[in-house]
């Protein structure tokens, strides 16, 4: 059989992919195709667009696969509905336009892979890096199933008293929904104060911000205390650091737990030959761009990191999405 190219135009035209979908989410398209659907002609008079416009973008979300056509009308599909219409608990456009703004920084890859580093100070390393504020709420709602399967896990709902520190906890999505879930818990976020701030004002809206401190720093300077809690949280962080810098923060977590205390973490993790989701992959590249030494990491590498620091039970766990959560003890 001969070679297509097939698989190189599709990876050749990504950026036509984040457009078109950045552009839909920017014109709020698929609300205004919800629920009976539109015309190509419709749709350009409720969203404000050109006809040419709306037709061009309705012809680019039928070819990614993300609205359907029939007769002229324009539908969304299941996945659209859910996850691309403002309002929607599990709302992904903050992602898609977060996604959309960071798309020149790509055309800085060849040169970073030829240094090995970042070509600006701009990286994840940056004290109260902006880039964060914008990022942690656009990512809640990718991070909320993974909470709310890990409060599965750890069977949160029984309402036993429960303290936990979650570091880099970002927008508070965690604490959120596990505060929410459990009356009797109390919930300690570090983070850098300007995401803090965010943070109180996510928690606010579900109503538990009583029992959810927060803690402004550097993690790696500050210091975790000694037998405090009962769970750790360290979601899409890892990805961000070395080796050795995840060796010493896991250190400062057995400190922190009490005995039998778990550490919750969720990232993307590959394989121990480094196959693994596609998503994972791919994300080694992200950090090569935005990190000074971050990359995406193996199982064997967090079981090493964690043995060494004193957890003996390591479980990974699927979660049907890109992430795998790990549970250390
Ligand atoms: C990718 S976000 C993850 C947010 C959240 N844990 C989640 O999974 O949705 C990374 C978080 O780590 C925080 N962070 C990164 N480096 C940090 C540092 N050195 N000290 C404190 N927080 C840091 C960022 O501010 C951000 O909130």
């Amino acid at each position: 059989m001969h070679p297509t190219p097939d698989k190189i135009m599709q990876a050749n035209h990504g950026a036509w992919s984040v457009g078109i979908l950045g552009a839909a989410v920017t014109h709020s398209v698929f609300r205004h195709l919800d629920p009976d659907g539109a015309t190509a002609e419709e749709l350009a008079r409720k969203a404000g667009l050109s006809p040419r416009g709306a037709q061009a973008l309705a012809d680019g979300l039928l070819g990614l696969g993300l609205i359907t056509q029939a007769d002229g009308v324009y539908r969304n599909t299941p996945e659209s509905a859910h996850f691309l219409i403002e309002g929607n608990p599990s709302y992904l456009g903050e992602f898609v336009l977060f996604s959309f703004a960071d798309m020149t920084r790509w055309s800085k890859l060849p040169d970073v892979a030829r240094t090995g580093v970042p070509s600006t100070n701009d990286t994840a390393e940056t004290p109260e890096n902006p880039f964060w504020e914008k990022l942690v709420t656009a990512i809640a709602n990718l991070s909320a199933p993974l909470a709310q399967m890990a409060a599965d896990r750890l069977s949160l709902n029984r309402g036993d008293p429960v303290r936990w520190l979650d570091v880099g906890g970002g927008s508070g999505i965690y604490s959120a929904i596990w505060l929410e879930l459990n009356p009797k818990a109390q919930a300690t976020q570090l983070d850098w104060p300007n995401v803090n701030g965010i943070a109180r004002e996510f928690v606010k809206k579900f109503g538990v911000t009583d029992r959810f401190r927060t803690v402004d720093g550097d993690f790696h300077h500050a210091d975790f205390g000694n037998s405090e809690y009962d769970i750790a949280i360290y979601s899409h962080i890892a990805h961000q650091e070395t080796p050795p810098d995840n060796v010493a923060t896991f250190r400062k977590f057995r400190r922190a737990l009490k005995p039998g205390g778990t550490l919750l973490i969720s990232d993307f993790v590959l394989n121990d030959d480094r196959s693994g989701h596609p998503f994972a992959l791919m994300f080694a590249s992200m950090m090569l761009l935005q990190t000074k030494g971050g990359s995406t990491y193996r199982k064997a590498d967090y079981r090493s990191w964690l043995n060494e620091t004193g957890f003996s039970s390591v479980e990974f766990v699927s979660t049907g999405m890109p992430a795998t959560l790990i549970f250390a003890r």
